[in-house]
C-alpha cells in the first residue's frame, strides 16, 4: 500500500515537473534551437567558470545564418587609424585591465572564433526560446520634454530640458552627448560585480551609440553585464549588443543571434571577466571602443589595448547607423520590473554605490572620447548627465582639477532609505 502511494506521488511529481518545463518551451523546440545555435567546434575548452567554449571556424560563425550576410566577405581587420587629441591630458599610467576567465584554460586556434556553448538549461531559464539571449523591447512612455533648439544652433544640452523618455522596466544613469555625427566612442570602464536581486533582472555598465527615431532606434553597445537569467550565474561578463528596432525583434548580448561578425580568436562575447574592483582596493578596467570604418561602414568593436574583436556590418544590417550615430551615452542601466515603483528593486548599478563616492567607491568611466569624421578621438564638445531615478542611481561628471579630463561616475544600490 505504502509502495502504491509512493508510486502515485512519484508520477504526480514527475508530471508536475514536465508541465513546468513544457509550460515554457517544449523539448523539441529547445533541441532544434540548440542545434541551430551551436556550431561544430574545431576545439572545445572547458572554462573554470563552468562555461564551455567552442572554437568555431570563422566562416561557420552565426553571422552567416543572417539572410543578409549569406555571402558576406569578412573584413579581417579595420582599415583606419585614429589620431588622439589631447594626449597630454590622459593618464595611461598603471591602469590594471581585466582578462577573461576561460583564457586560463586554453586558447582558440587562428582562423577560429570562441563562442560560448548554449546548453539546454540556458534555454530553460529564458522567458521563451524566441526571447533567449535578447534584451526585452524598450517601451517608451510619452515624454513631456523636448530638446531645446537655440536659433540655428546646435541643440544645447540642458539636463532638465533634454528629452529622455520615460522607459518602462529600465533605469539608467548616463553621460549623454548629441548634436554631431559620431563615428566612434570609447571609455575605460571600471569593472565591478553589483548585486542583482532577481533572476530576471540585469545590470550593465556600457557605451551606447544610437541613431534613428525614438520609438524604433538603432543601437550598438558594449560593456559589462551581470545577467543571471541569460548566463546562469552572477559573474561580470563582456557583452556586445545591437538592435535595429529598439530591441523589438533584433539583437543579442553575444553571438546568440546572427549579426556580429567576429574576427578575433581571443575574446569571448558573453565570457566572464576578472578580476573585479574592490572598495578602496585595487581597481580594474575594461577598455571598450566602438568605431566605424569609414571605408566599409563596419562598426568595429575594440577591447583592451585596441584589439579588434569583430564588427557590425552596418551597410547590410542597419540603416541610420550606416552613416553615423547621432547620440552617444556612457553609463549604467538596470533592467527590472521593480524600477520606478515601490518597493524598488535592490539590484545595484555600477559598484552599487552612488556616484558621489568617486574613485574606489563608485564605478567610473575614464578617458571618455568620441570620434568624428576627422578620425580623431576627442572629449565630446557637449555633454549632459542623466539619471532616471535620482534617489536610486546617480550620475556625476567630475573634473578633478584644471586641465584634467572629467571622469564620469555613476551607479547606486537601488532600494535605499530615499528610494523605498
Ligand atoms: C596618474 O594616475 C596615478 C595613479 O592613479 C597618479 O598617481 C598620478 O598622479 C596621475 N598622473 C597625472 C599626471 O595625473
Ligand atoms: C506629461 O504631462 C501630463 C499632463 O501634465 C501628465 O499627466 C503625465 O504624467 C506626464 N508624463 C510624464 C511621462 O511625465
Ligand atoms: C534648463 O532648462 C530649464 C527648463 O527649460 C530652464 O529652466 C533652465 O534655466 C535651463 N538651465 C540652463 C543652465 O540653461
Ligand atoms: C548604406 O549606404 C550605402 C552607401 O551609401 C548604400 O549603398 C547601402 O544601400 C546602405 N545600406 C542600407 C542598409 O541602407
Ligand atoms: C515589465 O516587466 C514585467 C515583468 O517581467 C512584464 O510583465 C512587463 O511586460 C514588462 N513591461 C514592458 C513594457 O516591457
Amino acid at each position: 500500500m505504502a509502495n502504491f502511494i509512493f508510486r502515485v506521488l512519484l508520477i504526480l511529481v514527475f508530471s508536475y515537473l514536465c508541465n513546468r518545463v513544457t509550460g515554457k518551451a517544449n523539448f523539441k523546440e529547445i533541441d532544434e534551437k540548440l542545434k541551430q545555435l551551436n556550431k561544430p567546434a574545431v576545439k572545445t575548452i572547458q572554462g573554470e567558470d563552468g562555461d564551455i567554449i567552442d572554437c568555431v571556424d570563422i566562416y561557420k560563425q552565426p553571422a552567416f545564418d543572417h539572410p543578409a550576410l549569406k555571402n558576406h566577405i569578412i573584413q579581417m581587420k579595420p582599415s583606419f587609424d585614429l589620431k588622439e587629441e589631447k594626449l597630454s591630458l590622459k593618464n595611461e599610467s598603471t591602469k590594471l585591465t581585466v582578462f577573461q576567465t576561460w583564457q586560463r584554460s586554453g586558447s582558440c586556434p587562428e582562423g577560429t572564433v570562441p563562442i560560448r556553448r548554449i546548453r539546454r538549461e540556458d534555454l530553460l531559464r529564458a522567458k521563451s526560446v524566441q526571447q533567449f539571449g535578447r534584451k526585452p523591447p524598450e517601451v517608451v512612455l510619452k515624454s513631456n520634454t523636448t530638446i531645446e533648439h537655440k536659433d540655428g544652433q546646435l541643440p544645447s544640452i540642458n539636463t532638465t530640458a533634454l528629452a529622455m523618455p520615460v522607459i518602462v522596466n529600465r533605469s539608467a544613469a548616463t553621460l549623454v552627448t548629441v548634436g554631431y555625427n559620431y563615428i566612434g566612442a570609447k571609455a575605460d570602464i571600471n569593472v565591478w560585480t553589483p548585486n542583482v536581486e532577481a533572476q530576471d533582472e540585469y545590470t550593465t555598465a556600457q557605451i551606447w551609440l544610437k541613431a534613428g527615431p525614438g520609438d524604433n532606434f538603432e543601437s550598438i553597445e558594449s560593456g559589462w553585464i551581470v545577467n543571471p537569467q541569460l548566463y546562469g550565474d552572477k559573474r561580470t561578463r563582456l557583452f556586445a549588443h545591437w538592435t535595429k528596432d529598439s530591441y523589438k525583434t533584433t539583437g543579442c548580448f553575444d553571438m546568440t543571434c546572427s549579426g556580429f561578425v567576429q574576427t578575433s580568436s581571443q575574446y569571448l562575447l558573453g565570457g566572464s571577466i576578472e578580476p573585479v574592483s574592490t572598495e578602496f582596493g585595487q581597481q580594474y578596467y575594461l577598455t571598450v571602443g566602438i568605431y566605424m570604418d569609414p571605408n566599409t561602414a563596419n562598426w568595429w568593436l575594440k577591447i583592451g589595448k585596441d584589439i579588434p574583436v569583430g564588427y557590425w556590418p552596418a551597410s547590410t544590417l542597419l540603416f541610420y547607423l550606416n552613416h553615423s550615430s547621432t547620440l552617444v551615452e556612457w553609463g549604467g542601466q538596470v533592467y527590472s520590473s521593480n524600477v520606478k515603483k515601490k518597493p524598488h528593486t535592490k539590484t545595484g548599478m555600477g559598484s552599487g554605490q552612488f556616484a558621489s563616492g568617486l574613485r574606489g567607491n563608485a564605478c567610473s568611466m575614464d578617458n571618455i572620447a568620441i570620434v568624428d569624421f576627422s578620425m580623431q578621438l576627442k572629449y565630446p564638445q557637449w555633454v549632459g548627465t542623466w539619471a532616471d531615478e535620482q534617489y536610486c542611481y546617480t550620475a556625476l561628471n567630475y573634473q578633478e582639477g584644471y586641465g584634467k579630463l572629467p571622469i564620469f561616475y555613476f551607479g547606486g544600490p537601488g532600494q535605499n532609505y530615499n528610494c523605498p
